[in-house]
């Protein structure tokens, strides 16, 4: 039995293989790799996201798509997207400010680039944003999630 799902971007596969009555973990254990690199890659999908006048340079906005809530910044006519969720303690960074490549979050103020999610500055270590591509098709700021 193989079953494959996606939780909030994460894969999870279950995957059980029986050769002669007996649960064959090596080979389950292999095709569960190979199904979690298939599956990623084929469950990206561009998503029209919001018209590029939406996001004036310098600024930023947030935009639900499949699910998740993600902020997309305009950096000097450049387009990023991250993850909107404060990985400190969850506030919606869309609501911060932007400063040059730097998303502020409102809260307690850590710093993350928007151009890669990394954590840039907070006294302690946290999590960085997921970051998703971007591509710009007209005026159309479509995100892969
Ligand atoms: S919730 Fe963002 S820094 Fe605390």
């Amino acid at each position: 039995m193989i079953k494959c799902y996606d939780i909030t971007g994460t894969i999870s596969v279950t995957c059980a293989l029986y050769a002669n009555g007996k649960k064959n973990k090596t080979k389950a254990n292999a095709i569960r790799k190979t199904i979690k690199i298939n599956e990623y890659e084929s469950i990206m999908e561009k998503i029209f996201a919001c018209k590029t006048d939406d996001v004036k340079p310098g600024t930023m906005k947030k935009v639900t798509m499949d699910g998740k809530e993600i902020v997309v910044t305009n950096l000097n006519g450049e387009f990023f997207a991250c993850s909107d969720t404060c990985t400190h303690s969850g506030a919606s960074l869309s609501e911060g400010t932007v400063d040059d490549h730097k998303i502020i979050c409102g809260w307690h103020g850590a710093q993350f680039d928007c151009r890669t999610g990394n954590l840039e500055k907070f006294p302690v270590t946290i999590n960085n944003l997921q970051s998703y591509t971007v591509t710009k098709e007209s005026d159309n700021i479509m995100i892969e999630v």
